[in-house]
């Protein structure tokens, strides 16, 4: 148990991307809990999804605001989509049955995570700092346009 604790070793320096990183890992901590139980593996790995969506987009607005070198950008993103597409296809092996155990999956996102933030994330931060800069949080529920014929 608790084998998926997280490593300050992981911390890149970017208050955000950091703290998408430890509710990343926090997810995949409760996929450990959630055993070999396919109905709450699939109910934790549509959270990670959801997580992972966010702050890949985090990662890649901060890559185009910076104006981050086109052929580094491409790579890193395609290190996204690829575990977006991983993670699909997680999701129907345990639907079909053709995956039954959730621990190589834990094992899998675990080895992937401390690749990418160790291989590509880190140097994304060094270099977006060097220039002064910072993730932002996107605003996933932008506020209504203000309404500039209202009465009053
Ligand atoms: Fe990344
Ligand atoms: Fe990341």
């Amino acid at each position: 148990m608790g084998s998926i604790a997280w490593d300050p070793a992981l911390e890149t320096g970017d208050a955000l991307v950091d703290e998408q990183h430890r509710n990343i890992h926090a997810v995949v901590a409760d996929l450990e809990a959630a055993g070999d139980d396919v109905d709450a593996i699939m109910g934790v790995l549509e959270r990670l999804m959801a997580h992972v969506d966010t702050h890949f987009a985090t990662e890649e607005d901060l890559m185009r605001r910076e104006g981050f070198p086109g052929d580094q950008a491409e790579d890193h993103i395609a290190e996204h989509r690829k575990l977006t597409d991983g993670a699909r296809d997680i999701v129907l092996g345990f639907r079909s049955g053709e995956i039954t155990r959730g621990a190589p999956i834990v094992a899998f996102l675990c080895e992937w995570l401390t690749d990418h933030v160790h291989q590509k994330d880190r140097v994304l931060v060094d270099w977006v700092r060097a220039r002064g800069g910072a993730a932002r949080r996107l605003d996933e529920s932008a506020p209504e346009a203000p309404k500039a014929c209202s009465a009053g």
